[in-house]
């Protein structure tokens, strides 16, 4: 054959491969979300989420300098709130003693440079297991950014970089943002759950924290899956009432809603890769039906090709590791 043009050309070694590729991960790239509770020297494997711990503080500040050891710049933070304090307020979200409150403190005095991202919703805090105060079986909008405001306050009041509410109440971003210009917070950054679906892959999270919903769903908030449109008019909106970085979650089943966020706005985009699909990564790899590791890098690669600025992972740990090899 005589051809013009040979595509294999571009292919045909490792360092071409490598002198060529359009995306590239690295470790600046990752957004670490950790797991704690009260205690000490608690390490407790989350059975479905093999390889993953929720830690007790002093264990999440040892962990805290492995990460930022391996590259790592940003941690997300969730607590776990034993059930004797959840109730239909959320009250001991905007606990300045709260555990998340402690846990803001140590580590940034522990790895100061290590951003902290902390997830501001109620779900950990109620009763319900609702992200928002319950009503005659309805999430209340109004009374729930309200409780959110006096989270975040307390957040902000402990030293967070980012408050990363997850809720999907309307209006939340504005309200936030404009108490902490009230509240003189200039330096706090609000990362924005601004597309965050109603999905099926959030289920080990919730044994994470033991904060399933205890009833129904949380479809009255969090977006339906069959939409694309939605996603752009929800991320807008949220820039526009104040958020810094915007999100999509989750991300293997979305890279179509990570690509039309990304050419739609001028904010840095972060995905969520969550815990269903970690789990997924995990259950076929223990069986032997896939290589995790090239799981791991395929996937992530994925989801920044898509568009992610930022990718939270719990591979992040892992992924830092690989790409040292
Ligand atoms: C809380 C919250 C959830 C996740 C992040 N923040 C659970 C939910 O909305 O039910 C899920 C993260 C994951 O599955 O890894 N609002």
């Amino acid at each position: 054959m005589i051809l013009q043009r040979r595509n294999r050309i571009l292919r045909q070694s490792a360092s071409i491969r490598a002198l060529v590729a359009e995306n590239r991960l690295t470790p600046d790239d990752f957004i670490a979300p950790l797991f704690i509770e009260d205690g000490t020297g608690l390490a407790t494997e989350i059975p479905s989420m093999k390889g993953y711990y929720r830690y007790s503080l002093d264990k999440t500040i040892e962990e805290v300098k492995l990460l930022w050891s391996l590259g790592i710049k940003s941690v997300l933070i969730f607590v776990k709130s034993p059930d004797h304090l959840k109730d239909n307020t959320g009250k001991e979200a905007w606990n300045p003693d709260g555990i998340m409150q402690r846990s803001i403190k140590a580590i940034k005095d522990a790895v100061p440079e290590m951003v902290v991202m902390t997830d501001v919703a109620l779900d950990p805090y109620s009763s319900y297991g609702h992200d928002g105060i319950v009503k005659d079986g309805e999430i209340l909008n109004d009374e729930t950014v309200e409780a959110l405001v006096k989270m975040s306050l307390s957040h902000a009041a402990a030293g967070v970089d980012f408050l990363a509410p997850s809720d999907m109440m309307d209006g939340r971003i504005g309200a936030i943002r404009s108490a902490l210009e009230q509240n003189g917070y200039t330096r706090t950054g609000i990362l924005s759950y601004s597309a965050k679906y109603a999905s099926c892959f959030y289920g080990p999270f919730r044994d994470a924290l033991d904060s399933a919903p205890g009833f129904g769903d949380k479809k009255t908030y969090q977006m339906n899956y069959a939409n694309r449109v939605e996603a752009v008019k929800e991320t807008l909106m949220d820039i526009e009432e104040g958020a810094d970085i915007v999100m999509v979650k989750p991300a293997m089943a979305y890279l179509d809603i990570i690509r039309e966020i990304k050419n739609a706005v001028q904010v840095p985009v972060s995905v969520y890769h969550v815990s269903g699909e970690y789990a997924m990564i995990k259950a076929a790899a223990e069986r032997g039906w896939i290589d995790e590791n090239k799981a791991i890098i395929e996937s992530l690669t994925s989801i920044k090709r898509a568009g992610a600025d930022l990718i939270a992972t719990y591979f992040a740990k892992d992924a830092a590791k690989l790409l040292q090899q």
